[in-house]
């Protein structure tokens, strides 16, 4: 049965640096979360700590009402009822590949029938049925991901914890595993927590995603919110490479719109709260879907590139009104640099009013350091 996850401003410490830092989430029973951040922003950290191979140094982490690991105490993993599938598969070379999927349950004492019967299952799940006796070293990549899923079902886990684990994938095969991933998840209905650094890739699998930076949870939201409406800059920056421009708040519109002055043009614009006094400065979040090439009004800009990408072109172009600024369109059309054209703005996204100074440039300085993507 699914298992819901508490995480109570849990922490990890190594020599003295907080890897975790005060880590507050809430995951549903038969959820699916998505952890996203850069390199080494703690999600491993995290997931190890769920899993039960790292302590806590603060905190508290609760599967429902059981008490399962906080500072002074540690339910070992084996009675977690937790499964962990990693990057690099981590299956017994030396076993068939229906001795590895069986394997967790021969540590359980659960044999015979039985055994062979949820092993047989669970290879039937990830289309492997009929592969029992290869060995690992005779699969590809793509298969043997799935006899490390398929060793995860016959378990029977109330959570799934999931690192990286198309890492090591190409782009094609990656795409047919979210597929698997998302069937596993439907079939099981287990609380899946799934680590990545791929953005697309948590878009398409979770039910919300926990974006992180430096060892904090930045926002949690559904893919959609994340996307169209980020709390802050840093998430709208490395979520969908928004870029964030400065703007003139005009007018509140309703309770959805505002219109805002930017790149010397007026333009109505979605927002999520708005400054108590206005005109207000502003920042405003622009995706390529949000900009567009017309004939007429708009605000003038330079093409600095244009890149054929088949279905459009993506072109780069710098505002007359802001040079050195570097905006992404995609146009049906290729141009030419050095042409001036048109471009008309709409939808963009108003990021609301930061709570303070101080909040405004810790965003900044995690905005800079997201700015990778
Ligand atoms: N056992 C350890 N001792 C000391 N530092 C550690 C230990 N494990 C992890 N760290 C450090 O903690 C930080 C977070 O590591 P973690 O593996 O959780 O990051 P990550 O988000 O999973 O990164 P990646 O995307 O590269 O896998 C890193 O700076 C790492 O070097
Ligand atoms: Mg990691």
């Amino acid at each position: 049965m699914a298992s819901p996850i508490h995480l109570q401003a849990v922490s990890k410490f190594f020599s003295g640096q907080a890897v975790v830092n005060a880590v507050s989430l809430d995951i549903a029973a038969g959820e699916f979360v998505a952890l996203l951040g850069p390199s080494g922003c703690g999600k491993t950290t995290l997931l190890r700590m769920i899993a039960g191979f790292e302590t806590l140094s603060s905190g508290q982490l609760q599967f429902g009402d059981q008490l399962v690991a906080d500072r002074s105490f540690h339910l070992v993993p084996e009675k977690r009822n937790v499964a962990i599938v990693f990057q690099s598969y981590a299956l017994w070379p030396h076993m068939t590949v229906g001795e590895n999927v069986g394997y967790p349950l021969r540590v359980r004492s659960i044999a015979g029938a039985e055994r062979a019967s949820r092993v047989a299952t669970a290879l039937a799940e990830v289309d492997l049925t009929g592969f029992e006796a290869r060995r690992p070293a005779d699969l590809s990549g793509g298969q043997r991901q799935r006899v490390a899923l398929a060793r995860c079902f016959a378990m029977e886990p109330s959570i799934v914890l999931l690192d990286e684990p198309l890492a090591n994938l190409d782009i094609h095969l990656r795409a047919s595993m979210e597929e698997t991933f998302r069937r596993f998840h439907a079939r099981t209905g287990a609380t899946m927590v799934y680590v990545t650094h791929d953005q697309s890739e948590a878009m398409a699998m979770a039910d919300r995603i926990a974006v992180m930076d430096k060892g904090r949870i930045l926002e949690v939201a559904s893919p959609a919110d994340l996307y169209t409406s980020p709390r802050t800059e840093a998430v709208a920056r490395f979520v969908g490479h928004g870029r964030i421009v400065d703007c003139s708040i005009m007018e509140r519109v309703d309770q959805k719109t505002a219109r805002v002055a930017v790149f010397g043009m007026q333009t109505l614009v979605r927002h999520g709260g708005l400054p108590s006094v206005l005109p207000a400065t502003g920042r405003l979040c622009l995706r390529a879907e949000n900009l567009a090439a017309i004939e007429s009004g708009g605000f003038e800009a330079r093409v600095v590139s244009s890149t054929f990408k088949g279905a459009h072109s993506l072109l780069v172009v710098e505002p007359t009104a802001a040079p050195g600024l570097a905006l992404s369109l995609h146009a049906s059309m290729p141009a030419t640099p050095g042409a001036i054209m048109r471009v008309a703005v709409s939808n963009g996204w108003l990021l609301p009013p930061p709570d303070g100074g101080i909040t405004a440039t810790l965003d900044r300085a995690a905005a800079s350091v997201l700015a990778f993507a």
